[in-house]
């Protein structure tokens, strides 16, 4: 079956899909993404995902392109035209098409939508979490507005690209104090020698993560201690677990960082239960 992308306004096959060469989001990054989980066939925390969308428009002075209803119609539509069961959809939204110039466009400029979904095989991510994954750190590089989620992520681009060459599936920012920012795609956590779930509070430095959110709610259910709070490298190398959030993957325990094992070197306790019982708290629709 082939894929379908919606691009504004229309829905054609993925090989015909095309911006104009004068879209903002290809000229200057100028443009907002999300991310959804897609799950049996629904979209997970679709409205906190919208809600975020918003919030990263209104920040840059981008328009909607449409109506919150109309926008998550268009998802749906994707999804079901791509008939995806378990996997992402992918929005992007940019300034619109104008002659190149870095002020603003004139007023009125629609803006540009893209959406895409694509499955991915439930199973294997499921093994891979099972196995857990390495991560490596690399110096925080990036601009300090990263809770817009904006498509200009070179730095994270470059920062996973140096945790593939070094057999890592992520990398993880570290400031110039030495604590940890988030990942290249996900948020980070450690699980202290006591317990404790710690993962850096939501300010500029990082995005505020819908996944790192909804956990947020089950481990107050579950009675598990937080602190949100930058920890440093050297803590996450003692620490008992750690692992990663985000859309795409979901809990996902870290067995190793910089080639340290994390804990007994095998994914945690906390963090498979913790995956294990995200769905139950995420809203599906
Ligand atoms: N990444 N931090 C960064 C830098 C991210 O890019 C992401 C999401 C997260 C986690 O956010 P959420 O839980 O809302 O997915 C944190 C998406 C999945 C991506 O770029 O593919």
């Amino acid at each position: 079956m082939s894929r379908i992308a919606y691009v504004n306004g229309r829905y054609v096959p993925l090989r015909a899909a095309a911006v104009n060469v004068e879209d903002r989001g290809y000229q200057f990054a100028d443009g907002v993404y999300e991310v959804c989980e897609v799950r049996d066939g629904r979209l997970v925390d679709e409205r906190r995902h919208m809600d975020r969308l918003v919030r990263s428009l209104g920040e840059l002075r981008i328009a909607m392109p449409m109506s919150r209803a109309a926008l998550a119609a268009v998802l749906h539509e994707t999804v079901r035209r791509n008939r995806v069961r378990d996997g992402i959809v992918y929005l992007q939204i940019t300034r619109g098409v104008a002659r190149r110039d870095h002020a603003f466009p004139p007023a009125g400029t629609a803006p540009g939508m893209v959406v895409t979904a694509r499955s991915h095989d439930r199973a294997a991510n499921e093994q891979v979490a099972a196995d857990g994954i390495a991560v490596i750190t690399v110096p925080e590089n990036r601009w300090p507005r990263v809770d817009i989620k904006s498509v200009s992520l070179l730095p994270n681009v470059l920062a996973k690209q140096a945790a593939r060459e070094a057999g890592a599936r992520e990398a993880w920012f570290v400031d110039a104090a030495g604590r940890v920012t988030e990942g290249s795609s996900t948020n980070a956590w450690i699980v202290t020698r006591d317990g404790k779930l710690v993962t850096r509070q939501t300010d500029h430095a990082i995005l505020r993560g819908i996944t790192r959110t909804v956990l947020i709610d089950l481990l107050a259910v579950q009675g598990l201690k937080l602190e949100e709070r930058p920890f440093t490298v050297e803590e996450a190398y003692a620490a008992r677990e750690a692992f990663v959030t985000s859309a795409s993957q979901i809990v996902m325990p870290v067995v190793r960082i910089d080639g340290r094992p994390v804990g007994n070197g095998a994914p945690g306790l906390t963090a498979g239960a913790l995956r294990r019982d995200f769905h139950k708290f995420a809203e599906s629709t």
